[in-house]
C-alpha cells in the first residue's frame, strides 16, 4: 500500500504514449503519488531511464534477453526486475500498488487488466481492448472483488464525469464524439492510395501507432462503443457516435428530459489520466481549460457509414456478443499491422475484419481461456485471408 497520504501506482505500458504521459503527470505530484512498479514491452532504454527517475520497486520487461540493459539502473534504484508474461501479471497484482494504470496496447493488455481486477485494484484503464474482448468477464470480476475501473479514454472519462450524481434511469443515451481522423474529408475513392505515414498523422491527438490507425478507420470509436457498453451498462441502441473535428467536447450524455450534458477540455490525455489517478478528488494540474472564445467553431456531423465501415462492424460484433468482439479486435490488430507494413491497403482493414467475422460462430465468453482461444483463431483466420491477398 502507499504510505497513506500517497497513492502507490503501477504503470503497465510505461514506455508507450499513454504510459509516458502518466509518468509525466505522476512525476509532478510526488506528494500525491509514488511509483511502485513499471512494465514495458521492448523499450529497455526508456524503461531504464524511467527506473532512474521514478525508482520503482519492480520493473518488468517482456524479453529476458533485455534484462541486462536494465540492471545498472535497477541496482542503483534497488529495483527488482522480472520478465515475460508472468512479470506483467506480477506488476498488475503487485501487492504494494493501490492503483494500476493499464496502458499496454492491444490484446496483450487483457491478462494484466484481468489480473489487476482479480486482485481488487483500482484500475485506470487505457487498454480499451481488454473490455472489448472480455467485457462480461471483467465486469463479473469487479462485482466479486470490489475492484474499481476508471476510464482513461477521454470519451469515457467525459461520460463518467457527466454521469456523476445521476441515476441510470435518468439517462436516455450516450453520444461519443470522434474527431474523424485524417481522412474525414478525403474523397472515398482515394482511400485505397493513402499511406501508413498519412494515416498516422492524426489532426488532433498524438498517440501510439495502433490507435492512430484505429482513429483513421473509426474502428477506435467502434471499440469505444463496446467499451462504453460495459463501463456504463447501456445496450448498443443507446450508444451513439457523432463526428466533432475539434475534439473539445469529449462526449455527451443525453438525459430523459432532453438535457444534454457534455464535458469539454483541450485534447491532452493528461487530463483524463489526472481525473482517473485522483478520483474522486480533483486538483489543479498541468492542463489548462480550453479558451472557448478563441475557438473559431465547434462542429458536429453525422458519421458517414460508407466512409467508415469499421464502425458498423463493431456495432455488429457488440450485438452478436460472446466471442464476436474479441474476434473483431484480433482481426483488426492483424489488419492494422498488415497495413502498417504495406501488406494491405487502407480499405482492406475493414474488409479483412468483416471476412473474419463472417466465418466466426460466436460462443459465450466463460473464461479468459475462451477469449484467448477466440483471439488466436481470429488472428489465424486474418493471416490466412491476408496470405490470399486480402479480402475482396
Ligand atoms: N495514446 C493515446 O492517446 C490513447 C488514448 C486513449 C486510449 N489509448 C489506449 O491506450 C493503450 C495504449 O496506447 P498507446 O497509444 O500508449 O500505445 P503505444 O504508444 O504503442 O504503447 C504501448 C505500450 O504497451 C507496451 N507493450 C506492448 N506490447 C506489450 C507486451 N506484450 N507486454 C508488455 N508491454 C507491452 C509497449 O512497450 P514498448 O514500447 O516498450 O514495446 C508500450 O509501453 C491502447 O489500448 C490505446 O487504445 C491511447
Amino acid at each position: 500500500m502507499g504510505d497513506g497520504a500517497r497513492r502507490a501506482v503501477a504503470v503497465l505500458g510505461s514506455t508507450g504514449s499513454v504510459g509516458v504521459q502518466a509518468l509525466d503527470l505522476i512525476g509532478r505530484f510526488p506528494e500525491r503519488f509514488e511509483i511502485v512498479a513499471l512494465a514495458a514491452g521492448k523499450n529497455a532504454e526508456l524503461l531504464a531511464r524511467q527506473i532512474e527517475t521514478h525508482r520503482p520497486r519492480l520493473a518488468v520487461i517482456e524479453e529476458e534477453a533485455r534484462r541486462a540493459l536494465l540492471e545498472p539502473a535497477a541496482r542503483r534504484a534497488r529495483c527488482e526486475i522480472v520478465t515475460g508474461k508472468e512479470g506483467l501479471l506480477a506488476a498488475a497484482s503487485y501487492p504494494a500498488a493501490d492503483l494500476v494504470v493499464a496502458a499496454v496496447v492491444g490484446a496483450a493488455g487483457l491478462p494484466p487488466t484481468y489480473e489487476a481486477l482479480k486482485a481488487g485494484k483500482t484500475v485506470a484503464l487505457a487498454n480499451k481492448e481488454s473490455l472489448v474482448m472480455a467485457g462480461a468477464l471483467l465486469m463479473q470480476t469487479i462485482s466479486k472483488t470490489g475492484a474499481l475501473l476508471l476510464p482513461v479514454d477521454s470519451e469515457h472519462s467525459a461520460v463518467h464525469q457527466c454521469l456523476r450524481g445521476s441515476r441510470s434511469e435518468d439517462v436516455r443515451r450516450i453520444v461519443l464524439t470522434a474527431s474523424g481522423g485524417p481522412f474525414r474529408t478525403t474523397p472515398i475513392e482515394e482511400l485505397a492510395r493513402v499511406t501508413p505515414e498519412q494515416a498516422l498523422r492524426h489532426p488532433v491527438w498524438d498517440m501510439g501507432r495502433k490507435i492512430s490507425i484505429d482513429s483513421a478507420t473509426l474502428m477506435n470509436k467502434g471499440l469505444e462503443v463496446i467499451e462504453a457498453r460495459w463501463l456504463f451498462g447501456l445496450e448498443a441502441d443507446r450508444l451513439d457516435v457523432v463526428l466533432h473535428p475539434q475534439s473539445i467536447v469529449h462526449s455527451m450524455v443525453e438525459m430523459v428530459d432532453g438535457s444534454v450534458l457534455c464535458q469539454m477540455g483541450v485534447p491532452d490525455m493528461r487530463a483524463p489520466l489526472q481525473y482517473a489517478l485522483g478520483y474522486p478528488e480533483r486538483f489543479a494540474g498541468p492542463v489548462a481549460a480550453p479558451d472557448l472564445a478563441a475557438q473559431e467553431r465547434l462542429e458536429f456531423f453525422t458519421v458517414d457509414r460508407r466512409r467508415f465501415p469499421s464502425l458498423d462492424l463493431a456495432y455488429g460484433a457488440l450485438r452478436e456478443g460472446g466471442t464476436a468482439p474479441a474476434v473483431l479486435n484480433a482481426a483488426n490488430e492483424i489488419a492494422v499491422s498488415a497495413f502498417l507494413s504495406w501488406r494491405l491497403d487502407f480499405p482492406g482493414i475493414p474488409r479483412v475484419v468483416e471476412s473474419v467475422l463472417r466465418r466466426h460462430r460466436p460462443v459465450p465468453v466463460t473464461s479468459l481461456e475462451s477469449v484467448l482461444e477466440a483471439d488466436a483463431w481470429s488472428r489465424g483466420a486474418a493471416e490466412e485471408i491476408l496470405s490470399r491477398g486480402g479480402a475482396s
